[in-house]
């Protein structure tokens, strides 16, 4: 399994998505892969903000590492889901979707709720941190429940 983490920044929200889901899905012995970029350009190069880098080490995540990059068409060849934080980021993936498969690939991290940007407000990491965290389980929850064999396949 293949996923892509989109924000805005690529510096606060999927930078602790891609940490998250990829820490949760290799404690779980999924062979998954997780990725995260922005939509916009401005922190290309960069690694996440501190706020992040705090927030997710605070939770035994080390996304330090991490370096910025912005989202770009050719992800849809790559990635078999890409689930986006908010309707704006939303909106930018799906104008560069050039067919319908790749369109049905993207979703909201939480299904119908946003992840707040925190970018202006320090108070808003360890929240946003719960919020994606709580994401993450329930998308691996269902992925999982998608790719497993049946009782009747495994017998
Ligand atoms: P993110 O937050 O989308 O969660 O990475 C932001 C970070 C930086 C900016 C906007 C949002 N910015 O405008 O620089």
């Amino acid at each position: 399994m293949k996923i892509l983490m989109v924000c805005l920044g690529n510096i606060c929200r999927s930078p602790l998505a891609e940490g998250i889901m990829q820490h949760l899905s290799d404690e779980q012995g999924l062979n998954w892969t997780v990725d995260s970029a922005g939509t916009g350009s401005w922190h290309v190069g960069e690694g996440p903000d501190k706020r992040s880098v705090r927030a997710a080490r605070n939770h035994g995540v080390d996304i330090s590492k991490q370096v910025c990059r912005q989202f770009k068409t050719k992800d849809f060849d790559h990635f078999d889901h890409v689930f986006v934080m908010d309707k704006n980021n939303m909106n930018d993936v799906l104008n560069m979707a050039r067919n319908d498969d790749e369109a049905q690939k993207v979703k909201l991290l939480l299904g119908d709720k946003i992840v707040p940007d925190p970018y202006y407000d320090d108070n808003q990491f360890e929240p946003v941190f719960e919020l994606i965290e709580g994401g993450c389980k329930d998308i691996i929850k269902e992925l999982r429940s998608l790719t497993q064999p049946s009782p009747k396949e495994r017998a």
